[in-house]
């Protein structure tokens, strides 16, 4: 590749890397950015972001496009108040962790349990095929229901953001626990799909378990809380079920594709989880 597009997979590339970055310097202990640490990574990366989203900006409230970045740039309330520069930026590099980050993980999960299991995969198929296009609307993603049945349990097993903090503002107790003021508390999603006394046999693949007949998620109103819960409860959750179907739906037309049934990913869990390894799948176009 040479000239401008080879210029801009190098800036991809970097983007990628200052991402990551980002990400991993979330649950860094040291927080000062001394040579070799993960926050001076985390600082680097996030100055890199800041610098490429900017850069694009101009553009971006020049013409009005229909692009999250676009929108972000021209959207205005009641009061005609807007983003400033500082605003929209911030917003996508957050997005950037809270709506793509998560979504991806999810689909990845979804194509190694589905290349393990070539039952589940042909059944998501057959109700794909059954829709008839390749264009789905709301309604239409709505009748994939085997789907998600399959995202549930893949959110379930590999936990996009497998834990979440709060800070106690008052004394309080917790299951008998005392709790000061100002602790640090981290609510674990990824422990909590994965607690034998809420799940049956939890290290299993099962999307049955959430089918109407079984509802296991209903042993506890948080027994699976992928999406946290209360006032911040992810914003996102309804945009990222219609986006994830609707790349694996394409998927699911297009290819069949085969994981190993012994396969382990080896889950790295600095921060988001995402397997160590690549993940290798044998992927075919149909
Ligand atoms: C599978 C995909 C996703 C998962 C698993 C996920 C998970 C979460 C979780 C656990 C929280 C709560 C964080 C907390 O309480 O501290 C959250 C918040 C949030 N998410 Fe998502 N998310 C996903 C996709 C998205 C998408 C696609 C968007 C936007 C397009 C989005 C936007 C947000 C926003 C704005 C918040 C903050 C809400 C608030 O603080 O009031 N998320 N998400």
């Amino acid at each position: 590749m040479g000239g401008a597009e080879g210029s801009s997979a190098r800036e991809m590339d970097e983007v990628n890397e200052a991402f990551i970055g980002c990400v991993q310097a979330s649950t860094a202990i040291v927080r000062y950015p001394l040579p070799g640490t993960r926050w001076r990574r985390g600082v680097q990366g996030r100055a890199r972001l800041e610098e490429f989203f900017r850069r694009y900006l101009p553009a971006r409230r020049a013409h009005e496009g229909d692009d999250l970045f676009s929108v972000l740039c021209h959207v205005e309330s009641e009061d005609g108040e807007r983003f400033s520069d500082d605003d929209v930026v911030n917003h996508m590099i957050f997005l950037m962790m809270a709506a793509h980050d998560t979504s991806t993980i999810t689909l990845s999960t979804a194509m190694q349990y589905l290349g393990q299991h070539p039952e589940w995969q042909q059944a998501c198929r057959d109700e794909s095929e059954a829709l008839g296009t390749n264009t789905p609307t709301f309604a239409q993603l709505d009748q994939l229901t085997t789907l998600d049945l399959v995202i549930k349990e893949c959110q379930r097993l590999v936990t996009p953001v497998p834990g979440i903090v709060r800070r106690a503002v008052a004394d309080t107790e917790i299951l008998g626990h005392f709790i000061p003021k100002g602790t640090l508390i981290n609510v674990g999603l990824h422990y909590t799909h994965h607690m034998p006394d809420l799940w049956p046999d939890p290290e299993h693949f099962d999307p049955g378990r959430f089918s109407p007949e079984r509802r296991e998620d209903r042993v506890h109103k948080y027994a699976w809380s992928p999406f946290g819960g209360g006032a911040h409860r992810c914003l996102g959750m309804y945009f990222s079920g219609a986006e994830i179907k609707t790349v694996l739906h394409h998927l699911l037309l297009r290819y069949r594709w085969h994981v190993p049934a012994d396969y382990v990913a080896p889950m790295n869990f600095t921060s988001l989880p995402f397997p160590n390894d690549g993940q290798p799948i044998d992927l075919r176009v149909r």
